[in-house]
């Protein structure tokens, strides 16, 4: 495993969109394992390839309590939503900003894992969120482009989260 450099706002391929991923070979799990690595050194919750300049359909999310496997979802997409959410959110391309955005609280996606099986997982609030985030970095999407007013400094602490 090796720690990868997370592109920060400004970075054009953040803006880009990502391809389907095909198949999954060594160098696709290799990614698979980096970027896992480099969320959790980065104390992050979620982290979409283009982040780390890959631009593959590929996310990983870990929002559980220390201990549990984290979410691997290749070409994920989201097939069901339903209601609210209005809370702070940030993102490990944009430091030590955060600004508040409005999500559904609940939804669900279809994804493929590292076999390439398709499964779907459903997430409600923190996990709802980090979907809906991860998932629109694959589109090139920042959610800088809808939060509402703002955004805010934070100065990050040890053990802080970003997405
Ligand atoms: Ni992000």
């Amino acid at each position: 495993m090796a720690l990868r450099t997370i592109r920060v706002e400004g970075d054009p391929i953040l803006n880009k969109k990502c391809k389907e991923v095909k198949e999954v070979t060594p160098r696709t799990r290799q990614l698979i394992d980096d970027m896992l690595e480099t969320m959790y050194q980065a104390n992050g919750v979620g982290l979409a390839a283009p982040q780390v300049g890959i631009l593959k359909r590929i996310v990983v999310i870990d929002v559980s309590p220390e201990g549990e496997e984290p979410i691997i979802l290749i070409n994920p997409v989201i097939v069901e939503t339903d209601g609210e959410q209005t809370g702070d959110e940030g993102c490990l391309s944009v430091p030590n900003k955060f600004g508040t955005v409005t999500r559904p609280n609940y939804v669900k996606v279809r994804a493929y894992d590292e076999q390439l099986k398709e499964f779907t997982v459903e997430g409600r609030e923190l996990l709802a969120r980090a979907l809906c985030h991860e998932i629109d970095h694959l589109d090139g999407h920042l959610y800088t482009e809808i939060a509402q007013g703002p955004l805010r400094s934070v100065e990050v602490a040890d053990g802080e989260e970003e997405e």
